[in-house]
């Protein structure tokens, strides 16, 4: 059809030109575009024209054009931040100051540390100690009274600022030998050895060699574990007497740590979390079930002390913040914190 031709149809019924489009026998009417749509459809360039002077729109090569008012997304982030942060400073600068014995009598400060502290466990530490820090193998469960270097809130700074065998010159460190690599044992004398240790949390099945495996362990691993195997803080010796393990209790994996010995490493945050927030984390970490009062010394540890039955392979506890007083009303403010600190 040509274009003469298309022109010069006009629908019966309504009179109206027709565009010659047609489908089975219905026709397209040449009507104009309703007013209120060309409305729209010119405020519509005109808005855009005003949204590119104003606002960041075209791409150039070093980026895009900035606007008139050089407004950006990432900037308005910025001043919410800087806003949070506001906010946080009113606690923070409390905090700061406060000792530990002040934080723990300060119910904002408390709750200041706990959600600071529970947010940053989740980001940093969870990895490795599981996300209510029941621990796994050869990672310490947290929630237990069991420690290995102290469980006082100044003994956690401490590993946490530092950490343990991490390189850092204020590293907690020590090193069990590796008994039957380096052959300071036959293998005969770790499997005495081995026996012993179980007898200790009632676990030994044979009674033949105790005495061996005795005069070994005095010789060899008392002067850190203790003589009655109660484990030693300042060595970071485990306490073999009450059935808690790091790495295992049954007969192999006891074998195995005295053949090899196992020295973990938990990584110093000195450089990666700022002092705050690692105060925050003790507070929290003592707060998760095990804390204690004071630094212990070896000399006051009883060798049941700490026994409390509690399961390395137990559930992760989740520290239930919204049940601390006042936590409401900081918790927001420190979750966002958390990130900005680490940046
Ligand atoms: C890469 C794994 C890893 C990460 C991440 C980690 N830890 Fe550890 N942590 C360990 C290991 C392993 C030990 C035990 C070391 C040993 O054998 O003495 C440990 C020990 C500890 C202890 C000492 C427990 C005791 O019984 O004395 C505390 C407290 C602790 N970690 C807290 C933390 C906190 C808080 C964080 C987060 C800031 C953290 N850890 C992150 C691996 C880790
Ligand atoms: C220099 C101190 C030292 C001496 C000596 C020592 N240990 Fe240890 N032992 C440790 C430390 C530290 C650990 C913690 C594991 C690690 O990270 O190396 C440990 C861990 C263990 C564990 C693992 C406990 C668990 O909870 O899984 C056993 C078992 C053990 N030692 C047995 C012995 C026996 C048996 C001897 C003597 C033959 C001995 N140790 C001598 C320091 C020592």
């Amino acid at each position: 059809m040509s274009d003469e031709q298309r022109k010069k149809e006009i629908d019966e019924v309504t009179g109206v030109e027709t565009t010659g489009h047609e489908w089975d026998g219905l026709k397209e009417l040449n009507n104009p575009a309703p007013r209120w749509w060309l409305w729209v459809f010119y405020i519509c360039i005109i808005w855009s024209i005003g949204y590119w002077v104003v606002y960041p729109s075209w791409p150039t090569l070093s980026g895009n054009t900035a606007g008139r008012f050089g407004w950006s997304s990432a900037q308005k982030l910025k001043e919410e931040q800087a806003k949070i942060a506001d906010r946080q400073k009113v606690y923070l600068d409390r905090f700061e100051k406060a000792s530990f014995d002040e934080i723990m009598n300060d119910e904002e400060l408390y709750a200041f540390a706990m959600a600071g502290g529970a947010a940053a466990f989740k980001d940093n530490c969870a990895t490795c100690h599981g996300s209510g820090g029941s621990g796994a193998k050869g990672y310490p469960n947290l929630n237990d009274d069991d420690w290995l270097w102290g469980g006082s809130i100044e003994d956690i700074y401490q590993t946490i600022m530092y950490g343990i065998r991490s390189g850092h010159d204020e590293e907690r460190v020590s090193a069990m030998p590796a008994f039957g690599k380096d052959e300071l044992l036959t293998r005969d004398e770790i499997a005495a050895v081995t026996n012993y240790v179980m007898s200790l949390s009632g676990e030994a099945e044979d009674e033949a060699g105790l005495g061996q495996g005795r005069t070994i362990f005095q010789d060899n691993c008392a002067s850190c574990h203790g003589e009655n195997g109660q484990g030693g803080r300042d060595f970071g010796a485990p306490n073999l007497s009450d059935d808690i393990w790091l790495y295992g209790g049954d007969r192999e994996t006891i074998y195995e740590t005295v053949y090899n010995a196992r020295a973990g490493v938990m990584p110093t945050w000195e450089a990666r979390l700022d002092n705050n927030t690692i105060r925050q984390l003790a507070v929290y970490v003592h707060q998760l079930g095990g804390g204690e009062e004071e630094t212990v010394n070896v000399e006051q540890q009883q060798p049941d002390a700490g026994t409390d039955g509690v399961d390395t392979n137990a559930e992760p506890v989740e520290q239930p913040v919204d049940a601390i007083p006042g936590a409401a009303d900081v918790i927001d403010a420190v979750n966002d914190s958390i990130q900005e600190t680490q940046e």
